[in-house]
């Protein structure tokens, strides 16, 4: 019966390889199969006082559906005061629209009702001061201590806190913008900023390359500039634009290796700006600006895998975007792979295993209360859920792994140019988990038989935990630390005698992560004389000692553990030490005091975790009571 066969083929074709249609992207109410943005022109003021962005945004319309007349909007907070439409270059004039209810996790459905399809929308609004993908900063929280500093953190999505636009990264658009500010203030946006742009308070930008909604950012604030090389750069307070500029001496060559690894840097200038340190996160790729933390200005280079991580985003996340959430791990996995490719290029083979190990570690120990549907690279639609699910150490670092799994089996030179065709042709298009599986089958598994099967690319992508064939990385480095904590551990050999002094952050990193859970308080402040933790201003080093000092119950650590956490805003830095603080009544009463004090200095996405986090401990508690 040819027609039944024909009928299989055909629904088996159309059955898609992760068993499931996930090509819509359910963190976005807008409707891109109906009609998209392809340019926005935003017009916006900048007000320390009121801290709010208030102006304009007129997006450029492309309609692809010619039945469609509505343009759903994403929004969250905004205060929407008009929206007009036109054609070419006539009159606007205005057109209705409703603004949705506020969904808790989504934001407001901006509906705007056209009578036919206009080529611009100009949407007149304004932000709120609880914008969740702006911080505020009083001139305290910054440096310098005298000028006032904003800064957006639109990923994954935030940036419908302050533009009404399609929130999703399968849309991609140009920008122009004009940004008012007051007139000692310089403003940045992830567009063409000029290094000699004289500072008046009027900037105007263009982003002639287009791109997804989480890649829209700016900021403002006392920021200056200085060169690392013709094409890079760093943009920061003044206080601090000095020790940056060493410690990021090395960008220029990074993009070098970068570019000979996967092809010319496609976006013209590549400039970093240092945050105050209440920033949220490490990096921020934001394009041709990244966003970085100043917690990896420790002086000694040991902490610009960073630098090379958010760079590596210009090949792999802001070239070929992951089409929604859910294909996170196509941005950070192949991100954290590149990453991790650039370390060795320029710091050498042992560096880039540590860092590999360190992060492998952390990999297994979330896989460890992971729920096994989230412990996989491509998860599944799941309407409603917060794409932050999606943001943890499965999308990056199995991610990696798998990469690196691939690269060994067929070897550096196919793999390198594998992952080059990738960038090449899916460049500035966005791209699912199904393509990149299709493209692996009809590139290196078609020319190569038999080095991967499909059920071992299957493992890596649909199940949970690590697969078994994974390769291993060993570290010589790392088991000369595993015997000197051995010794010291066993009483063999005090800390002053141990053999420490080529270690780097990576070795610390590694020795600390290496004690037990507790450690005998005496012994921790033998640990402490001798290598002085309490205080340390490398974050890395924070982030695992005072947890062990809290659990130890070594009280002396906490007035310098309370400045930490005061000073620092970096989500992933403050946490640990939360957690570790709220498992007992004690330390969930001291780090609730010192939420307290820290949270005006907080940006809400940290604010929202460590509120969360204490929370759930609070309700343990009372549960335990
Ligand atoms: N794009 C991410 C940051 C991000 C991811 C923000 C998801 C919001 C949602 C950035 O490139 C990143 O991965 N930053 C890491 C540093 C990196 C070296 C692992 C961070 O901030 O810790
Ligand atoms: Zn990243």
């Amino acid at each position: 019966m040819p027609r039944l066969g024909l009928l299989l083929a055909l629904l088996i074709a159309s059955v898609p390889a992760f068993g499931q249609d996930r090509r819509s992207d359910e963190h976005s109410y807008a409707q891109p199969d109906k009609v998209r943005i392809r340019d926005l022109a935003l017009d916006l003021a900048v007000d320390f006082d009121k801290r709010q962005l208030s102006g304009s945004a007129t997006l450029g319309l492309e309609w692809v559906d010619p039945a469609q007349r509505d343009l759903v909007l994403d929004t969250r907070d905004l205060a929407i005061a008009a929206v007009e439409a036109r054609n070419g270059k006539r009159k606007f004039r205005e057109v209705p629209f409703v603004l949705a209810e506020r969904d808790e996790r989504f934001g407001s459905k901006l509906t705007i009702t056209l009578p036919r399809q206009f080529e611009q929308v100009r949407i007149r609004y304004a932000t709120s001061p609880e914008a969740s993908g702006l911080q505020w900063l009083s001139p305290a929280m910054t440096a310098g201590g005298k000028t006032p500093f904003m800064f957006s953190q639109s990923q994954a999505i935030h940036a419908r806190s302050w533009v009404p636009l399609q929130d999703t990264p399968s849309v991609r658009f140009t920008y122009t913008a004009r940004i008012r500010t007051p007139a000692d203030v310089m403003a940045l946006m992830s567009a063409d900023n000029d290094p000699a742009a004289v500072r008046d308070g009027d900037y105007s930008f263009s982003m002639p390359q287009a791109i997804p909604s989480y890649l829209m950012a700016i900021a403002a604030g006392d920021l200056v500039f200085k060169p690392i090389s013709a094409r890079a750069g760093v943009w920061a307070e003044p206080q601090t634009v000095d020790k940056a500029v060493k410690e990021f001496e090395d960008t220029e060559k990074m993009i070098e290796v970068t570019e000979s690894l996967y092809g010319p840097y496609r976006w013209e200038r590549y400039d970093l700006l240092i945050l105050p340190p209440s920033f949220p996160f490490g990096g921020m790729e934001n394009p041709r600006l990244s966003f970085i933390t100043p917690t990896v200005i420790v002086g000694d280079k040991s902490l610009v895998s960073l630098i090379a991580h958010e760079l590596a985003h210009s090949w792999s996340g802001n070239l070929v975007t992951n089409a929604s959430w859910k294909d996170m791990w196509l941005n950070e996995g192949f991100t954290s792979y590149v990453e991790n490719r650039i370390v060795e290029a320029l710091y050498g083979k042992p560096r880039a295993d540590m860092e590999f190990v360190i992060s492998r570690n952390g990999l297994l120990d979330q896989l460890k209360d992971l729920p096994a549907e989230r412990q996989v690279l491509v998860l599944p639609m799941r309407g409603g859920s917060d794409p932050e699910d999606a943001l943890g150490a499965v999308a990056y670092d199995k991610g990696a792994w798998f990469l690196q799994f691939l690269e060994q089996r067929y070897g550096r030179e196919d793999f390198d140019a594998f992952l080059r065709a990738w960038f090449d042709t899916h460049a500035f298009q966005s791209a699912d988990s199904d393509q990149f599986l299709a493209f692996l089958k009809s590139g290196l598994m078609a020319k190569r038989p038999g080095v991967v099967s499909e059920a071992e690319v299957m493992a890596w992508l649909t199940q949970p935990g690590v697969p078994a064939f994974a390769p291993q990385t060993a570290s010589p480095r790392f088991d000369a630390v595993d015997a000197a904590r051995a010794s010291w551990l066993e009483q063999r050999a005090a800390a002053r005698d141990l053999d420490t002094a080529a270690w780097t952050t990576q070795e610390w990193v590694y020795f600390l992560e290496g004690l037990p859970e507790v450690v005998d308080a005496e012994r921790l402040v033998e640990l402490d004389q001798a290598f002085r933790f309490t205080g340390t201003s490398n974050g890395e080093l924070a982030q695992r000692w005072y947890p062990l000092s809290v659990r130890s119950g070594y009280f002396e650590a906490r007035p310098a553990m309370s400045l930490f956490l005061r000073k620092i805003g970096r989500r992933k830095l403050v946490m640990p030490t939360y957690d570790a603080l709220s498992k007992s009544e004690e330390g969930l009463a001291f780090a609730t005091q010192i939420f307290a004090m820290a949270r005006p200095g907080y940006h809400p996405i940290t604010s929202a975790s460590v509120e969360a986090l204490l929370a759930r401990a609070r309700a343990a508690q009372k549960t335990a009571d």
